[in-house]
């Protein structure tokens, strides 16, 4: 996820596009640029590392006159952050300039059969593909800019948000979009276009939001022209926006938090792209496939992690165990980092951490390779840290994660392990095929399957006002239950204030059951999987002892329907998928509570969302 501004009126161009700029630097800033082109027809493209401020420091000496102009700023996801993977991207020939926001699955195809025809390539995105294979096709074909783009974007494969400006043209910009967000404002002899509208709503209120496979194209001074990719035209629908801009950042929602639980059908679906395919047969994940060796003939896998990722870590090991048949153990990397482990260059280490920046984890990385292990990364920021100080790695493609609360980032990271395992399986035959793809087709509903737990949203948020005195909580589960159990009491306590405690839940005879009363409510995540009639005995012993409980069941469950207090029902999952959607309850059960409680839940007291220290 990233920012895209466009502008073509009369106004400052440069202003407005580094004030948009900044409006959108919530989405994730590694690196910007600046497009301009000059009533002469030049092409200015400045960019620089870094924050907006970057840039603007950069530009403050350079040609700055313009007409027309497009700027970015980048959440990588092909490429470290540098200042020649930064967007805009141009054309060798210095025609075109692009700026993009998704990920070109094929790009690394295309990028060959142009080298074969002579192109030549200056940074490592999948971006610069993209604007060389439009002028490529322009050239070749002799064709308009406009022609050139549908015909380029037919062979995409992925998802993209673009504008294209060209050299000696500055009364035109051509935007196109497919699953990363695109809307147009319309304003009073100028036009505007951005990833959302707050980098124009104080100028216009008027906006078309563009569809997947539209194409826009803006000319001066004459009306919008939205095409399909077939080159028929489409209806113009214009929208008048309400919001205010710290509303559109929050999508429109009143909180980041809450924001990103609800992005998670599309997050989840931006990291399984590309990487289960043909229809759920086969599992890619690069970073695995390169080192496939290591991973089969592996002795052990140690996972480090903090927090959230910790809990993230504890599913590792139930997939990579129940999937791979190797022995996992998880560590706090914080304590990992004082054991004194004792590793060899057959041991893999997986580390695990969103912002990639985690102290801990970091020291416990370093550590591990001194000791010859092999270091495997799980992150969400391209650049940072800890993927640099690893072997090799995933990266989750969440988008930024604003919220101190991670919510989308921990389903992320659950979906990278649970891909990571079957990659592995596949490779080492520890789980017939069958089953593999029966995985793998789950996985590619997933997105679906997520939208419809949200639903519970309004059911939840009601369930939320008769618990939010509550003064202590318990989470309870068993097996991959069981690391819901603590992700959701961490959710809790660290947003509401509440105490809570995650447990398994055969745990609780020996000791903690001495603790529940009316006073003491149990979360118990219970979905019909294969320990089933073990949880529906503790759900019973709980219910003995006059404790209130919420259970997460599994859809037509009849069983715990009539012991528990509340029940909240998820769709049937294959058991090693259930954490995702199990998860999902807790994280608006914790987003309400803290509400109520008028808790700041997107920066919870004494919270960073970055611990880069001890
Ligand atoms: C999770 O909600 C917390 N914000 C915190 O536990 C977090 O998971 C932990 O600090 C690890 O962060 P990382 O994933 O960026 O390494
Ligand atoms: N995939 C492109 C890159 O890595 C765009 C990323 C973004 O959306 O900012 O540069």
């Amino acid at each position: 996820m990233c920012g895209i501004v466009g502008y073509i009126g009369d106004g400052n161009v440069y202003d407005i596009l580094i004030k948009g700029l900044h409006r959108l630097e919530y989405r994730g800033y590694d690196s910007a640029g600046i497009a301009l082109v000059n009533p002469e027809g030049k092409l200015n493209v400045y960019k620089a590392m870094g924050k907006v401020s970057n840039l603007e420091s950069f530009c403050r000496s350079k040609d700055l006159d313009a007409k027309a102009g497009i700027a970015h700023t980048r959440w990588a996801t092909h490429g470290e952050p540098s200042d020649s993977n930064a967007h805009p991207h141009f054309s060798e020939d210095g025609n075109l300039a692009l700026v993009h926001n998704g990920t070109i699955e094929n790009y690394k195809v295309l990028k060959d059969a142009l080298s074969q025809h002579g192109c030549h390539f200056h940074s490592e995105t999948d971006t610069e593909v993209l604007v060389q294979l439009i002028e490529y096709i322009r050239v070749t074909n002799n064709c308009t800019l406009v022609d050139a783009v549908r015909e380029a974007l037919k062979q995409v494969v992925g998802a993209y948000a673009i504008a294209v400006i060209e050299k000696n043209n500055p009364d035109r910009i051509i935007a196109a979009r497919k699953s990363s967000p695109l809307v147009i404002g319309i304003g009073e002899n100028e036009t505007f276009l951005a990833s959302d509208a707050t980098p124009f709503v104080e100028y216009t209120k008027d906006c078309v939001y563009l569809k997947d496979e539209e194409l826009a194209v803006i000319e001066r001074g004459e009306p919008l022209k939205i095409l399909n990719l077939e080159n028929q035209e489409s209806q113009i629908d214009v929208t008048t926006l309400e919001l205010s801009i710290s509303q559109l950042e929050k999508g429109g929602y009143p909180h980041f938090m809450l924001k990103e639980i609800f992005e998670q059908p599309n997050t989840l679906r931006d990291c399984i792209r590309g990487r289960v395919v043909d229809g759920g047969k086969r599992f890619v994940l690069n970073g695995v496939l390169d080192n496939i060796e290591k991973f089969i003939n592996a002795k052990r896998i140690v996972i480090v992690a903090c927090g959230t990722s910790w809990h993230a870590g504890l599913l590792g090991k139930y997939l990579l165990q129940d999937m791979c048949r190797i022995p996992v153990e998880v560590e706090y990397a914080s304590e990992f980092r004082y054991s004194n482990p004792v590793l060899d260059d057959r041991d893999i280490v997986i580390a695990i951490s969103q912002s990639g920046e985690t102290a801990d984890t970091l020291a416990a990385i370093q550590i591990a390779r001194r000791q010859g292990a092999f270091v495997y990364g799980i992150s969400n920021v391209v650049g940072s840290s800890i993927p640099r100080e690893t072997n090799s790695g995933t990266y989750i493609h969440v988008g930024p994660e604003i919220g101190v609360a991670s919510t989308k980032a921990f389903t992320g990271q659950v979906m990278v392990l649970t891909m990571l395992a079957a990659s592995i399986a596949q490779a080492k035959k520890t789980v017939p095929e069958e089953q593999l793809e029966e995985l793998g087709r789950h996985i590619l509903q997933i997105p679906e399957t997520v939208k419809e737990v949200l639903k519970l949203n309004d059911t939840i948020e009601r369930l939320s006002l008769i618990y939010t005195y509550a003064r202590n909580f318990l989470y309870l589960g068993r097996g991959y239950s069981y690391p819901v159990a603590l992700e959701g009491a961490l959710k809790l306590k660290e947003i509401s204030y509440i105490h809570a405690e995650g447990y398994p839940a055969a745990e609780m005879k020996h000791g903690p059951i001495a603790l529940i009363d009316e006073e003491m409510p149990s979360v118990i995540i219970a979905p019909n999987d294969h320990l089933y009639e073990k949880i529906v005995s503790n759900v019973q012993q709980v219910k003995a002892r006059g404790g209130s409980i919420i259970a997460i069941v599994t859809e037509g469950d009849k069983l715990i329907r009539n012991i528990a207090d509340h029940v909240l029902e998820v769709p049937k999952m294959p058991e090693c998928l259930t954490p995702i959607i199990t998860s999902i309850p807790l994280q608006l059960l914790s987003y309400y509570i803290a509400i109520n409680k008028g808790k700041d839940v997107d920066m919870p007291r004494n919270l960073a969302k970055s611990v880069t220290v001890e």
